[in-house]
């Protein structure tokens, strides 16, 4: 008998302002077909002046909660991915689990960019597989639109807000790649690639600051190690490419995701892309497209999902799961 880290249910939140590309034109030396042809994006949601990462991350966990069937007093454990929480500290998680009234457990936040959902994801099922928690709801939730520079067209166009969850559940499998849940992790960071991707403020500069990026070192390290990282987690798993039913890649750039699904020999068919309608929403990427990929009839129990992401840090990893 082996323990595996099952999803029974998913949910996500995106806030109602929905920004086109073409508003960026008034402000910005910037069309929507620019925009469309190099990243893939429509349009992205930003969050109300007053709306947080954690009130986000709460309506994704009521959701991911309502579709298991399960109540917050169920839950042992909050995991919430995110570059852009309410505060410096408590941590979101711990807001969420005062928001959709959970009184007991425990839970923090786990901050690694764009990476976020699938380090989270793998610290959800490594506490599980200790014994340390049950029922794990995991979350990618951001208000990136914080943290962006208006008036810098190279990155501000890319990012949106929002929030997804998982609830994850412990089941019985037979330790083959048949069983339902997390069958492998794969997780990377070279913290000496920090200045092609950061925020230039924080606690050391007394003002939040804005995200700086090298896009296209950032893109070509994204090409090249987001494929790697999948593999290495198939073949723990003992699959391949071939075995694959969904890619849910972290959506930050359209080109990204099929440069990185034709590397693994995987067709675009079998890719859920929601770049178009949520722009980059970091850590909330993953979780958000599975929750629409699931909405749309497009993912089904029994399928065989990797999920790939790249961020600052960098930051990187993957996670092979049977949904
Ligand atoms: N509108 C019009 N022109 C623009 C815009 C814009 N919004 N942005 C840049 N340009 C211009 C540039 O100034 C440049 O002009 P120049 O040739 O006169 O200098 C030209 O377009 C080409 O710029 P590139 O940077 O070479 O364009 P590229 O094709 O690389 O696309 C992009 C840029 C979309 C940022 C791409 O590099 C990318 O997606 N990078 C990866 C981003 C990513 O994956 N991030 C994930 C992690 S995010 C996280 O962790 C928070």
């Amino acid at each position: 008998m082996t323990i595996r880290a099952t999803v029974t249910g998913v949910g996500h939140y995106l806030p109602d302002r929905l920004v086109p590309n073409s508003e960026f034109e008034a402000t910005l030396d910037t069309t929507d077909e620019w925009i469309r042809e190099r990243t893939g994006i429509e349009r992205r949601h930003f969050a109300a002046p007053g709306q947080t990462t954690s009130d986000m991350g709460a309506r994704a966990a009521l959701a991911a909660l309502a579709m298991a069937g399960r109540e917050p007093g169920d839950v042992d454990a909050i995991i919430v991915a995110t570059s852009t929480p309410d505060l410096t500290f408590p941590s979101a998680a711990t807001m969420v689990q005062k928001a959709i009234g959970m009184t007991g457990g425990f839970a923090f936040d786990v901050q690694a960019v764009c990476a976020g959902f699938v380090y989270a994801l793998t610290t959800a099922n490594a506490l599980m597989l200790a014994g340390q928690a049950k029922r794990v709801l995991v979350i990618g939730a951001e208000t990136f639109s914080k943290i962006l520079d208006w008036t810098d067209r190279t990155t501000c166009v890319l990012f949106g807000d929002g929030a997804g969850a998982m609830l994850l559940e412990i089941e019985e499998g037979d330790g083959s790649a048949r069983d339902r849940g997390i069958l492998a992790t794969d997780l990377h960071s070279d913290g000496s690639f920090k200045d092609l991707l950061y925020v230039d403020g924080g606690i050391s500069t007394g003002a939040p600051g804005v995200l700086k990026m090298e896009g296209r070192e950032v893109f070509r390290h994204a090409v090249a190690k987001l494929a790697q990282t999948a593999e290495a987690a198939l073949e723990q798993a003992g699959l391949s490419g071939a075995d694959v039913d969904w890619i849910v890649p972290h959506q930050a750039n359209l080109r990204i995701i099929k440069a990185t699904a034709q590397k693994m020999g995987v067709p675009m068919e079998r890719v859920v892309v929601t770049v178009q309608d949520h722009g980059n929403t970091s850590a909330a990427s993953i979780p958000l497209a599975l929750s629409v990929g699931v909405g749309r009839g497009q993912i089904k129990r029994g399928d065989l999902l990797v999920m790939e992401a790249i961020g600052g840090g960098l930051a990187w990893g993957s996670v092979v799961l049977r949904w």
